[in-house]
């Protein structure tokens, strides 16, 4: 018999979501970590806002809360190793390594922009919850740049997966 969480787990696992990795710079610190739980909260605002959920044990979210600013780059069906590299699953030594090995570069208010990424949501940090173990991070978007090719990563029932039309 599964427990509450076990079933939780479960049953979010069913859910294939896309994979993004929020990476962040500035006095707190470059760092990035990957995420399935990006997530629009709305286009019609101020300003367009999305929100993100990230353990309150990871430097990642401890240097948006200081950076006051992060970039959600929506990965490409092509960077499962960049997913990984953000989630620690690789051996690419410190975390302040991570993007060594990349190509990147510093959007208009200075947060790392991955290359490859589908689209790169550049965002000023709207406010932070934390609920229990995750922050619930809002980030009011500033910019979005898009790449030529929109097929993004998924990660759904324990791997990652690429979406694929169904026919009519
Ligand atoms: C596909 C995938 C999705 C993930 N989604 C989240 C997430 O939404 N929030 C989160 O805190 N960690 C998530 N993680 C785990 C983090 O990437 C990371 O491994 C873990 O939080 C340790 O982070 P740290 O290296 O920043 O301490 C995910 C990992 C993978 C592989």
């Amino acid at each position: 018999m599964m427990d509450l969480r076990s079933r939780f787990l479960e049953g979010m696992s069913r859910a294939a979501t896309f994979v993004a990795v929020v990476t962040t710079d500035g006095p707190g610190g470059r760092d990035g970590v990957t995420v399935s739980s990006l997530s629009p909260v709305s286009a019609d605002g101020e300003a367009p806002a999305l929100l993100a959920c990230i353990h309150h044990q990871s430097p990642a979210a401890v240097a948006i809360l200081k950076n006051e600013g992060f970039c959600a780059n929506l990965l490409h069906e092509s960077q499962q190793q960049e997913a990984n590299l953000f989630a620690g699953r690789s051996a690419a030594g410190a975390r302040s390594a991570r993007f060594d090995g990349l190509g990147w570069k510093a959007g208009a208010a200075g947060q790392p922009q991955l290359d490859g990424a589908t689209a790169a949501f550049h965002c000023r940090l709207a406010t932070a919850l934390l609920w229990q173990t995750h922050y619930i991070i809002v980030g009011q978007v500033n910019a979005v740049e898009l790449s030529d090719d929109p097929a993004a990563l998924l990660y759904g029932q324990r791997s990652y997966r690429k979406s694929v039309g169904l026919e009519e």
